[in-house]
């Protein structure tokens, strides 16, 4: 593949990725692939340094930063660390340290745990906590203070002879005891899981309310500080200091005098981790003399003096007992596995993914198989490999299935997918998955409509698709006090077998009893009609955008809104109407007459329309100065990106993602690259954003 196509993917799904992790709580991928799409990255990067842009995700370390509380800067940047995955590559790491401080020079190492929880930066002051700020974006992170103030082992009060303001840094981890605990008992409530315990610290960290962070029993382990303290020379006599003055400095630290010593190290505690009560991913090694560490000094993102070992992912043995097939909100069947419980990496392992039937077929895997489960960073740990010495005579290969498991219908696969779907429009997780979308922010943003509410309304029968949102605020009544029950298992009675009572009808199977989750109160029911009637309001693109047509996204439902004006001049296109405009291609073209084509969506609009949901383009055109003029949009501006789209759709013109011969003018800020060598090429006209903004007020 082109190698400045292959950057530009590479961009997208890292960042998203780092969404994912930081800000969602809920990463797909594992560390290793992750570090291993940045390498990959990194080396395209230097191979065409005129791709350099600022946002690429190898020039900041990811962000966890979040609205609610209050952004402080870090006194000193927090970097991340260079990791090695083989002995190898160890010993590479200290071969360039000894041959940056000159041969000669003896280096002392220290190991430490590397401790897998959420970063944290802690200010002493006079020897009270002042502050403690989570790691954010690297130069600024949220101020968590009343959170952490909640945590045992961070001492409010030092003692004995501390200095008189410095900073101290380290790990915030939830014990697996306590997120096991957790976990259970969200399953229960029937809310979302924790992938882990990392995500679950710095999902606590993040809560409202202190009381509640109190409750979740986190740790905290300190290994670092960044500043340096009159009279310390090393970094084993920093962490030995601040025990000395109250802080709970991470244990298993040790002294090393040479790169085979550190090995003995990681070996060790490659073994000894699952004896933890808190999840370790690896060793951290640093270079111990403060002055060997300054002359080694930085790199943009981390310390060239120190570097982590990372240990592979640990695995289990256990037995397959059944599998049960997931449909998801797109019609995607996952065949997931369900095991005999085995602890893996602290947790107990109940279930494992296995992603689709290519992936059955290659692990070969069959009834009752003992199967080598692993975990990554996702909730749902992999199969990776089958025990064939224990697999049972006559056992039969499994056979993905052929109908869906919630409609019955039959399952079909497109040549070259590799999942299989179910084509029922109405199959209950499909309904599910679309209304979703609808009231998404990015499509009609009905506010407080969330899963739990939707399943609630589908299943009790107030609607069945969306349009029927819109007949709810003339329902009000029938929604007050609608309740939500789950049917949960009662465990089996324990029977005494006697002669006694052998004839006596006890059940011992489980029961499923049923459980009230919540009902809707009067005061959500008024908030929820209040945010259906402003939704009508969202306008054209949004309720296209909303309608979840194959193949069109915001962007192109913004091109159609713009263009149509209406619904009913966009319900009546022709697919040479719509091939005319830039951005709809022939997929998008077909998808869009195929839906207008059901009588079902059709009536679905026109219900919409009669309870009041606007369909015209509200869009505010300003003017027409740059109608049929296409932009694309480069480099770095004086603000973001989206202002300038505005600012040209507000005109009346267009933005495209790419150059092409279609393109009237390229935008572009500074540090340009790919897209400014091709408009070059191409002879369009190149605006910097002075002479736009001049265009723009003529
Ligand atoms: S030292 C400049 N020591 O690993 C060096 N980090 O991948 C600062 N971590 O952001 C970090 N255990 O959250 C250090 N013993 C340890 C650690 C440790 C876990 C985390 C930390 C850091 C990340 C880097």
């Amino acid at each position: 593949m082109d190698e400045i196509k292959r950057i530009a993917e590479l961009r997208a799904l890292l960042e998203y990725h780092n969404r994912r992790y930081y800000i969602d709580n809920s990463p797909e991928i594992g560390d290793i692939e992750f570090d291993h799409l940045m390498h990959e990255l990194e080396r395209l990067e230097q191979l065409h340094p005129e791709c350099y842009d600022p946002n690429s995700p190898t020039c900041r370390v990811g962000a966890d930063l979040s609205n609610e509380f209050e952004q402080v800067k870090h006194e000193y940047p927090m970097l991340s660390l260079g990791n090695t995955y083989s002995r190898e590559e160890l010993f590479e790491f200290d071969a360039r340290v000894h041959k940056q401080l000159g041969l000669g020079q003896s280096v002392e190492y220290v190991c430490e745990l590397k401790y897998d929880g959420t970063s944290i930066s802690l200010i002493y002051d006079e020897g009270a906590l002042r502050r403690a700020v989570t790691r954010g974006d690297g130069v600024k992170g949220d101020d968590v203070t009343a959170n952490v103030r909640t945590i045992n082992t961070v001492p409010l009060k030092l003692h004995g002879d501390f200095p008189d303001r410095f900073e101290i840094r380290g790990e915030i981890l939830m014990p697996f005891a306590v997120f096991d605990r957790l976990n259970a008992e969200r399953e229960e409530a029937g809310e979302q899981l924790f992938a882990n315990p990392r995500n679950a610290a710095a999902g606590t960290l993040k809560l409202q309310s202190s009381a509640e962070v109190a409750k979740r029993n986190l740790d905290c382990y300190l290994y670092y500080m960044p500043g340096r303290v009159d009279g310390i020379t090393t970094h084993y006599d920093s962490l030995v200091a601040a025990s000395k003055w109250g802080l709970n400095v991470a244990k298993n630290y040790k002294l090393c005098s040479s790169i085979e010593e550190v090995w003995s190290f990681i070996e060790l505690w490659d073994i000894k981790r699952s004896e933890l009560p808190v999840p370790i991913d690896g060793v951290v090694i640093k270079v111990n003399s403060y002055a060997q560490q300054d002359q080694l000094g930085y790199t943009a993102k981390s310390p060239r003096w120190a570097i982590a070992y990372k240990f592979k992912a640990e695995q289990a043995n256990t037995k397959l007992l059944s599998i049960t097939y997931q449909v998801g909100r797109t019609g995607s069947v996952t065949p997931v596995a369900n095991l005999e419980p085995v602890r893996l990496a602290g947790t107990t392992v109940k279930r494992a993914s296995l992603h689709n039937a290519d992936v059955i077929e290659s692990l070969g895997i069959h009834d009752g198989d003992w199967v080598y489960v692993e975990k990554g960073g996702e909730i749902i740990p992999k199969i990776v490999g089958v025990d064939l010495s224990r697999r049972e005579p006559g056992a039969n290969p499994i056979k993905f299935i052929t109908k869906c498991p919630e409609c019955g219908t039959a399952l079909v696969r497109e040549e070259g997918e590799a999942n299989h779907y179910c084509p029922n429009e109405m199959c209950p997780p499909r309904v599910l998955g679309r209304i979703e979308h609808f009231v998404s922010r990015k499509a009609m943003n009905i506010d407080g409509m969330g899963s739990e509410i939707i399943e609630l309304l589908l299943s009790s029968g107030k609607i069945s698709n969306v349009a029927d949102i819109y007949t709810l605020p003339e329902r009000r009544d029938e929604l007050v006090g609608l309740e939500k029950i789950v049917y949960v298992e009662e465990p089996a009675e324990h029977v005494e077998v006697s002669l006694a009572n052998m004839f006596d009808v006890v059940s011992s199977e489980p029961r499923l009893v049923p459980k009230k989750l919540f009902s809707l109160q009067k005061r959500s029911v008024d908030n929820l009609i209040k945010a259906i009637e402003k939704s009508k309001q969202a306008g054209l693109s949004a309720l296209i955008h909303g309608l979840g047509i194959r193949h069109i996204g915001e962007s192109a439902s913004k091109d159609l809104a713009r263009n149509f004006n209406t619904i009913e001049a966009l319900q009546s296109a022709t697919i040479e109407e719509l091939l005319n405009i830039e951005g709809i291609g022939k997929q998008m073209a077909e998808s869009i007459c195929s839906y207008f084509a059901n009588s079902e969506n059709i009536a679905m609009i026109d219900l919409m329309k009669s309870c009041g949901v606007v369909t015209t383009c509200t869009e505010s055109k300003t003017s027409d100065k740059l109608s049929g003029m296409t932009f694309v949009i480069t480099g770095t501006l004086s603000t973001n990106r989206d202002h300038f789209k505005k600012l040209i759709l507000a005109a009346g013109g267009k933005v495209s993602d790419s150059v092409s011969a279609k393109t009237t003018y390229l935008l572009a800020g500074e540090n340009a690259g790919s897209k400014l060598s091709k408009a070059q090429k191409l002879g369009i006209t190149i605006l910097d954003e002075a002479s736009f903004m001049n265009m723009l007020s003529e």
